[in-house]
């Protein structure tokens, strides 16, 4: 497909390929594809039943059958007096339940009502999770950076104690409130920070009860209370949630406290809000005007029907930047799968590489590949209409590159072009730009939580709906359990002389270590 012929045949189809959902205005009409394709795609979508499948899920089926679970993300951004019974429980009211406790807790931190076991006001927040239980509140707080009032929040995932260590270099543990994030509590990484948190923090009040600076300084996010007690954090302390929220899909959970604290319960509901804007869009917007679905099916046309395996995410906001990250979990984890829910191998492609940065930095760094290399990397720019802050007109500046970079890489230059340019005729070739690379145009007003809200719940129910076109699990993740538990085997062996029963490689590795690890 030709884009520059497309357009020039139908001055129509700009507008037509312009959705909205919610605050979020997409302009799809970069793509390679046409109405004939979009058709096909949008009955392919009816063939599968991913609007079915969409409606089990909202409903609390128990749609992840490899955990035996519900997935029930949908139920944590429904407003407060709403209902959904599963199983005789009103999911609905239990979710409410916690928000409302945590907006109490959020608001006495705030205040400074919330103090530390000496009696300063908190004013730094260290939220302790890895993967879902740290890149969504990250994402968020960054994002919503401008919402951010006088409580500064700071995220250690890493179990590389540096990360740790350098967090805290700065903080005065006084005034220091760590939030452990953790679904199961039983993440190695998040239990190991967790117990250095502890032990910073009842080092640097050694005068205070240390029952009392626990109690003061810890607050727990988690499914698993018997975990958090016996880490020693008082469950009056503990936010819960529930099995039927995936990690990846837990930033809108108690998993947010650390959000919350940082723009206030208020934000909070706005950005849940945001959720459910998209949620009841998905599910009553018509295929073809169904943003997150359309997303979805363009993901698999370029996937599946032109073997284009990665998928960039490009925002055009430095308040966006650890979006593309956050997106890496949600839909790599999500549909990085080989099998069909029946465990039967799959005959085709699904989950593709996603990346990406901020522009524009990354059209200083790997755009020349996106531009001119050999693989066609679909692409998603996402811009802000209206800045929270604006400097000299620099904004103005950024949005021209987001809307010029679109511009050529859908239609590029030609090599007639190059040369009615001035060109020297042994550069034309390397000055020619072939175009047809696809992009979607995803803009805002603002960057709201509201809008916030929208642009995590857009992508989720896109991957939902490569998830059910592919007919896979997207909601369990046993690909991470064997690393998980080679670790787990691999620690003790670190520190002893025992003999190695791994491969060539690996044993060579591990002697390594012994022999120049200094301790
Ligand atoms: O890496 C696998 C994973 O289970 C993710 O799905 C999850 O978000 C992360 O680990 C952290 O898990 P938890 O919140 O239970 O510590």
């Amino acid at each position: 497909m030709d884009l520059r012929q497309v357009f020039a045949a139908d001055p129509g189809r700009a507008d037509r390929y312009t959705l909205t959902a919610g605050g979020l205005r997409a302009d799809l009409s970069k793509n390679l594809v046409d109405d004939e394709i979009v058709a096909a795609l949008t009955d392919l979508a009816d063939a599968m039943g991913v609007s079915e499948r969409y409606e089990a899920m909202r409903r609390g089926d128990v749609i992840n059958p490899t955990e035996g679970r519900a997935v029930l993300h949908t139920a944590l951004r429904r407003p407060a007096g709403d209902s959904l019974m599963v199983d005789g429980v009103d999911v609905v009211a239990d979710v409410h339940e916690v928000l409302d406790r945590m907006a109490v807790v959020a608001e006495r931190i705030r205040s400074g009502e919330w103090t530390g076991a000496t009696g300063a006001r908190i004013r730094h927040v260290v939220n302790v999770g890895i993967g879902g239980s740290d890149l969504g509140p990250l994402m968020a707080y960054r994002a919503l950076a401008h919402y951010r009032e006088s409580i500064q929040c700071h995220f250690v995932s890493n179990v590389d104690p540096t990360h740790m260590v350098e967090t805290l270099k700065p903080l005065d543990p006084a005034e220091t409130l760590f939030i452990v994030a953790s679904k199961t509590f039983t993440t190695q990484e998040t239990l190991a920070n967790a117990d250095s948190a502890k032990a910073w923090i009842l080092d640097g009040l050694a005068s205070a009860d240390p029952a009392e600076a626990v109690a003061k300084h810890f607050v727990a996010l988690s499914t698993n209370a018997e975990g958090v007690a016996a880490f020693g954090i008082d469950t009056a302390n503990m936010f819960g949630f529930w099995d039927w929220v995936g990690g990846r899909y837990s930033v809108d959970s108690a998993i947010g406290m650390s959000l919350m604290i940082a723009i206030g319960p208020d934000e909070f509901t706005e950005f849940l809000a945001g959720f459910a804007d998209i949620d009841e869009h998905m599910g009553s917007a018509p295929a073809a005007e169904n943003l997150p679905l359309m997303l979805g099916l363009l993901g698999i046309w370029y996937r599946n029907f032109l073997g284009m395996p990665s998928h960039a995410v490009l925002p055009y906001s430095q308040y966006l930047e650890r979006f593309p990250a956050y997106l890496q979990q949600l839909d790599m984890e999500s549909n990085g799968k080989s099998v069909h829910l029946d465990g039967s191998a799959v005959d085709h492609d699904t989950g593709p590489i996603i990346w990406g940065e901020p522009g524009t930095n990354g059209q200083h760094a790997f755009y020349q590949l996106i531009h001119q290399g050999t693989t066609v990397i679909p692409a998603d720019l996402i811009g802000v209409v209206n800045p929270a802050r604006d400097v000299g007109g620099q904004h103005d500046l950024l949005i021209a590159n987001l809307f010029a970079q679109a511009e050529a890489l859908a239609f590029g230059k030609t090599g007639a072009e190059v040369a009615a340019d001035g060109a020297a005729d042994d550069l034309v070739a390397h000055r020619t730009f072939a175009g047809n690379r696809p992009t979607n145009m995803i803009l805002t007003d603002e960057l709201t939580p509201r809008v916030l809200g929208q642009l995590v719940a857009l992508y989720e129910h896109k991957v939902f709906t490569q998830g059910a076109i592919w007919g896979i699990n997207s909601f369990d993740q046993w690909g991470v359990e064997l690393g998980k538990e080679l670790a787990r085997g691999i620690v003790p062996e670190l520190t002893s002389d025992t003999s190695l029963e791994h491969d060539a490689s690996t044993n060579a590795l591990i002697a390594h270590y012994r022999a120049t690890r200094r301790r």
